[in-house]
């Protein structure tokens, strides 16, 4: 399904003259057209213009950046944090700058193409785990004893809404001297009592062997990577890393509304309880209904499919009906296909029913598989 947006987006979206209930997209916590944060973003333009021009080492650095990093590593409670142009950058930038300390990466298979191109390109072997599979990866491990291991894996998987088994990838991280990355663009501001992420939800925060790859263009509705570290980590970033060093800076508007999200997130918890309320609403009625699809918490519930087309009609079934859920069409090894159904906390009850009623009319024409 290919939509062309005309309006922002919320639990709602506009498309030509149709007004849709709108389940896709990853603004979970419905920040992306918050009248604060949009406010900020406009003070800002008005305040600094739209750009600063200039890659953050020359002239690049503002207040305002240096106000986000602050904000950010409070958040997280880390010692620094640097922001950059996209989440997408994060694994190379974090990878570049780990790079003395492995020799071998271990990743999940199914792990995002931003984890797969950030591998430096001189790194001496790269193993894929199985999906998930902490036996596998004990195996990879165990044979490559020798090796300084780093460990990569997404935290929560976009197109599944998995939550990666850092219960026990840790404990092998742990065995086996290795480095833990985890990709929490999904998981940040969703997982974890205060929003920290997978790290916090199994409550391995302070693991000094764990370190995360983040963005602010999903939970936190705005745009943008960063990473929360060491001062050590953040300062070989700030000195060394090409990506960094060589990308013009983020731009004010998008700096001012990222940091009056990140304080909203850290000011309003009780955002959180109220997503897996709804996620479990829906996840509950898509299990009675007899679909495929994976159990937890997180606010992405996959219908998964053997077949395109039927995935794709689904997905059309409920466009014709008032509602996007698009069929995924991602850069993931998968060997299914998915209709993604991602929540917010905004979406109503209302909208909620609907959903399930229409899936269920599906059902009863078409069967589940
Ligand atoms: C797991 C994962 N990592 C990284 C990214 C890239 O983040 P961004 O879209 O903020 O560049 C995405 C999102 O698209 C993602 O799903």
């Amino acid at each position: 399904m290919t939509i062309r947006l005309n309006s922002e987006i919320s639990n709602y979206i506009q498309l030509s003259d149709k007004r849709y209930s709108y389940f896709s997209g990853n603004n979970y916590l419905g920040l992306s057209n918050h009248p604060e944060i949009k406010k900020a973003a406009k003070k800002s333009i008005d305040r600094y213009g739209l750009n600063f021009a200039a890659a953050r080492q020359t002239t690049g650095t503002s207040e305002i950046h240096l106000e986000l990093e602050k904000e950010i590593s409070d958040f997280k409670n880390k010692e620094d944090a640097v922001v950059f142009a996209s989440g997408y950058m994060a694994n190379s930038i974090l990878l570049h700058a780990l790079k003395d300390r492995y020799t071998t990466i271990f990743t999940d298979e199914a792990a995002h193409p931003s984890i797969i191109d950030g591998i430096p390109r001189n790194t001496k072997q790269i193993h894929f785990f199985k999906h998930c599979d902490v036996q596998h990866l004990e195996d990879l491990l165990h044979q490559n004893k020798n090796k300084q291991a780093l460990i990569i894996t997404d935290g929560i998987f976009a197109l599944t809404g998995e939550i990666s088994p850092l219960n026990e990838i840790h404990p092998l991280a742990d065995k086996y001297g290795a480095i833990l990355v985890v990709d929490d663009a999904h998981a940040t501001g969703v997982l974890g009592e205060n929003g920290k992420g997978t790290p916090e939800y199994f409550h391995l925060q302070d693991a000094a062997n764990i370190y995360q790859t983040e963005t602010m263009s999903k939970a936190f509705g705005v745009y943008g990577g960063f990473i929360s570290a060491s001062k050590e980590i953040v300062s070989r970033i700030r000195e060394n890393s090409r990506a960094y060093l060589a990308s013009t800076s983020l731009p004010p508007p998008i700096v001012s509304a990222a940091c009056t999200s990140v304080k909203i997130v850290r000011q309003q918890p009780q955002l959180r309880p109220a997503l897996y309320k709804k996620a479990n609403e829906i996840r509950e009625g898509v299990i009675k209904l007899g679909f495929h699809t994976n159990e937890g918490p997180t606010p992405i519930i996959p219908i998964f499919f053997s077949s395109r087309d039927k995935a794709r009609k689904l997905s059309g079934y409920l466009k014709e009906n008032g509602i996007i859920v698009p069929c995924i069409n991602y850069p993931v090894n998968m060997d299914k296909f998915i209709v993604r159904i991602t929540v917010s906390v905004n979406h109503t009850r209302d909208q909620i029913e609907d959903l399930l009623v229409l899936l269920k009319q599906w059902r009863s024409k078409h069967g589940v598989t």
